[in-house]
């Protein structure tokens, strides 16, 4: 079994000349799950972003080792499932017909078809995959985007706002997922949500900068 390692150095983030943080370091091994809280606009999402590998620092540095190896910038999406209100789906194809999609954009992976339909179970979307994704509800597209996060079986999986939108039953799955993500990889959940953050062994909170 391949070891895999995310590591952040002295992390720091400014968006034109304002300073959303500054010196972050720690590092997560496959078990770690981090929980970053703070208030609205404290760069909750922004880190997450960063520690994804689809959104540049402006100082210190994230990477990703498999077996000590450091993967590559271009390669790290393929070892990140993302959920989050910002994702976008295609409201005109279906539910299957979007996870096809991302399967092509992700080339070179396994046949996906049998976890793509697992997935879609899974959620509870299966008497809904033929429809269009832009009649779903919201929470029928927070449950979807868990089916595509986890299609390609990410390493680190990172959950901005986790529950937005869900339902009881949606959060039920959500928690299975976070169950599972905990024993094979590395699961990170951006939150204000105090039991959200209890999913999770550790704990950043930012602040609002110049509060
Ligand atoms: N693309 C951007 N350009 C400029 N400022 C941004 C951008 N994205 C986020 N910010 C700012 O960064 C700060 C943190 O935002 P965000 O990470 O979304 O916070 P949170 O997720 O904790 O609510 C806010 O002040 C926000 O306005
Ligand atoms: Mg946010």
């Amino acid at each position: 079994m391949s070891t895999f390692k995310l590591v952040v150095r002295d992390l720091g983030k400014d968006f034109n000349r304002r300073t959303i943080f500054r010196g972050l370091t720690f590092s997560l091994a496959v078990g770690d799950s981090l929980a970053i809280t703070g208030n609205n606009g404290s760069g909750k999402s922004t880190l997450s972003k960063i520690l994804g590998g689809v959104l540049s620092p402006s100082k210190g540095f994230v990477a990703y080792f498999v077996n000590n190896a450091k993967v590559q910038e271009e390669q790290m999406k393929d070892s990140v499932g993302f959920v989050s209100p910002y994702l976008n789906l295609y409201d005109e194809f279906t539910a299957a017909e979007n996870l096809r999609i991302l399967s092509l954009i992700r080339a070179g992976k396994k046949p996906f078809q049998s976890r793509a339909d697992e997935l879609i179970g899974m959620v509870g979307l299966w008497p809904r995959r033929d429809d269009p994704v832009g009649i779903y509800s919201s929470g029928m597209k927070q449950r979807l985007k868990y089916a595509f996060a986890l299609l390609h079986e990410p390493p680190v999986l990172i959950l901005d706002e986790p529950t937005s939108n869900l339902d009881e039953e949606g959060t039920e799955v959500v928690k299975e997922i976070v169950r599972m993500q905990k024993k094979t990889g590395i699961l990170i959940v951006a939150t204000n949500d105090s039991r959200e953050a209890k999913w999770c062994k550790k704990k950043i909170v930012m602040k609002v900068a110049g509060a």
